[in-house]
Order: C-alpha cells, then structure tokens, then sequence
C-alpha cells in the first residue's frame, strides 16, 4: 500500500519528495452503544483496516486534498486562511476541521499541505472512516510541527472538530479508540472519566465478522442527536428525584426505581437502553476477562434487543443481518454496531461456521432487502502510525 499511495502522490502533486506515509485504522465497537455520550461503558476495538495517507509541508498557506476513494473529485484546493465550520458532506470537511481545532486549541497550523488519502474501510458504513481521517489528520499534525499531545489529545481533538466543525454531536468512543488502538486488545473505556483498560480478546477457533448492510445513513445524523437530546431530557426529569449527573451512573435497580419520572414512555424506553447497556458492557468485559466468550454472546445478542425495541436505532437491514445470524450454528453473538439506521453488524464466528455464515445470511439479506451485504472478518490493529 506504501507504494501506492506513494506513487498516486508523486502523479496527483507533481512528485514525492519529502512526503511522507501515515495510517490510522479504523474501529469496531463490540458491545456498549449510545453510551458515550451518557457517561457510560464502551468496549471498540482499533482494526487492521483504515485510511492511509501521504502528506507533505508547502512553503505557503494552501492546502490540497486528493482522495483515491472519490477519485471524480480530482484535487480540493483551500488554504489555511479558509477553515469554516460547515455541515457539508465534503470529506475535506475531516482534515480542515481538525487543522482549525489545532487552531481553536491553541496549536497555530503555521504552514500549508499537500495530502492524499486511501481508505479501505467501506465509507458510511459504521466503521469511522471519518474518525479515523481526523486521528490521522492530527497524527500528521503533530509529527510535522511537534506539538505536544498525547494520542489520548488526538482523540479529544478529533471529537471537537467533529462537535464544532462538522456539528456532529458524538462522543468521544470513535476517536479513542483509533487513537489508542493496540493489537489483540478491545478498550474498556469509562467515558465519564476517560480511564480505561485493554482487555486482550483471545478468541480461539472464532473471528469477528462485520457484516455491512451497504444502506448508507442518510438522515442518521440527525436522529443521532435527537437520541441524544431524549436522554438529556430524560436526564433532567430524573434528577427531580436522584442525584445523577449522567445516566451511567445508574444501575438496572436505581432506574427502575426512578423511571416514574420520566414524563414519555418513549423517553423511558430510551434511558433504559443507555442504562442496561452500560451494565451490559461492565459484565461483557468481566465475562471476557473469565474467557466466557459465549456469555460475551449472549450479551451481545441482548444489546442488539435493546438496540432495536428500546432505543429504536436498527432498522430492517441491520435486523435482518443479525437474525438471520442468530440463526446460523456457530455464531456467539451478534449485533448491530456503531450508530446504527444502516452501517454494520459485529458477530463473533466459530472458524468453521464462517462461510456459512456469510453464504446463509448474505442470500437471506438479498431476499428480503434487494441488493447484497458485504462481509469482512476482520483482526485488531494498533493505532495510528508512520509507514
Ligand atoms: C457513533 C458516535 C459515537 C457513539 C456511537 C454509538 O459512532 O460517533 O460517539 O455514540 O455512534 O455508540
């Protein structure tokens, strides 16, 4: 791949000299979703897959972009002078953001840059291509102009370009996990505090599956923030009564006991699903940490459930994909993964049912969906790096 993007670099921009390679990979989330932003548990994982780039000083303040993804686009043309927080579906939109929020951090970007990028993460499927772009872009930052940030920095960085430049409100299990990324090992992060642990993930005769339903998101980001705002607002009803700051801290007793104060029955599935999943994602990890990899499964399948009826983030495509592999012998467990209404599923697969796996529940989608899945089995990678 090195020389590929290398030599795509010397064609697009005139020659090579001096550019150098970078990678940052893209993530998996195995169980704990829409906790991040509830001061909850997550468990991703960085994978082998991702975004390679090739990047260059200038002498001056201009900045080119060339994507080999969207390769009709030719090459993007901006300056440092020009970073405007926009919702556009530009990918351009990535790099700038996090270049301006070196910029809102305190960080001067002081010369411009030539960069190419190649991904082989499938885009809009989940995976955070786009987090992995912004990890990049700052690891690039920061080995041009030294700029004192730790990885952990980069993630943060990320997520406020994301908030801020893109007015995306994620939290922050994306960038984190790209950017402290270690081989062999899933990331037990506390996103109320940012203390987490590596947890090896030792799966003897299975592999992770992802399964990309190829829909892509579409109005998903702003059904994002509308989860968002619900347990906000769930949040606040609750606190007439407990004393919580974020819905993670609660346990499955506390919220039962506080729940009539939730005013909407819609708010109430919503808050349940943010506060079972945590406590799913704590007793996931210590079923991994006791290799019960099965119970690990069960879990998994249990996150889904909630995923689809409570918090109402699945959709048929992503249903399809993971009940249809319930179905299939082999199978740990299996669920949606990331934001969801479209991107991927994650299933844990014994190595001897995958490629039934993928035959029986890649012709059932096509059935009942019309257009076919893509299927990935995948390892965890490190973080970000120079080639
Ligand atoms: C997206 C966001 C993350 C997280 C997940 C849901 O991937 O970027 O911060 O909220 O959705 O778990």
């Amino acid at each position: 791949m090195k020389e590929t993007v290398l030599k795509k670099f010397a064609e697009v921009f005139g020659d090579s000299e001096g550019a150098k390679v970078y990678f940052a990979p893209g993530r998996v989330n195995l169980i704990g979703e829409h906790t991040d932003y509830n001061g909850g548990h997550v468990f991703p994982c960085a994978l082998t897959i991702g975004t390679y780039g090739v990047a260059r000083k200038r002498e001056d303040r201009r900045l080119r972009f060339y994507s080999m993804n969207f390769e009709g686009l030719g090459v993007i043309e901006s300056s440092l002078e020009d970073l405007k927080p926009s919702k556009e579906a530009d990918w351009t939109n990535y790099p700038k953001g996090v270049i301006w929020a070196f910029g809102e951090k305190g960080m001067a970007v002081p010369c411009g840059m030539d960069l190419l990028l190649n991904g082989n993460i499938p885009n809009g499927s989940g995976l955070s291509s786009s987090a992995s772009v912004e990890v990049l872009t700052g690891f690039i930052l920061r080995d041009f102009f030294g700029f004192d940030v730790s990885n952990q920095d980069l993630a943060l960085i990320g997520q406020y370009s994301e908030n801020h430049f893109k007015k995306v409100n994620c939290g922050i299990m994306d960038q984190f996990a790209i950017a402290m990324g270690k081989k062999g090992h899933a990331i037990f992060l506390d996103t109320a505090t940012l203390e987490y642990e590596y947890a090896p993930v030792k799966l003897e005769n299975a592999k992770i599956v992802i399964a990309c339903s190829n829909k892509k998101r579409g109005l998903g980001d702003s059904k994002y923030n509308e989860r968002r705002s619900e347990c906000e607002e769930a949040l606040k009803e609750l606190r007439q009564e407990t004393d919580v700051k974020s819905l993670g801290e609660l346990d499955e007793e506390a919220f039962e006991r506080a729940k009539h104060c939730i005013g909407s029955e819609v708010r109430v599935r919503r808050a349940r699903h943010a506060v079972y999943e945590n406590q799913r994602t704590i007793r996931a990890v210590e079923a991994l940490g006791r290799n019960d990899v099965e119970q690990f499964g069960r879990l998994m399948n249990e996150s889904h459930r909630s995923l689809r009826n409570d918090y109402e983030v699945t959709g048929v495509e992503l249903d399809t994909l993971v009940e249809e592999a319930w179905k299939v012998d082999g199978v740990i467990g299996s669920r949606m993964t990331g934001a969801g209404f479209g991107g991927c599923t994650v299933s844990l697969v014994k190595d001897e049912a995958i490629d039934t796996f993928i035959e029986r529940v890649g012709n059932a989608y096509r059935e009942k969906i019309g257009y076919a899945a893509d299927f990935y089995v995948v390892e965890i990678g490190d973080g970000p790096c120079v080639l």
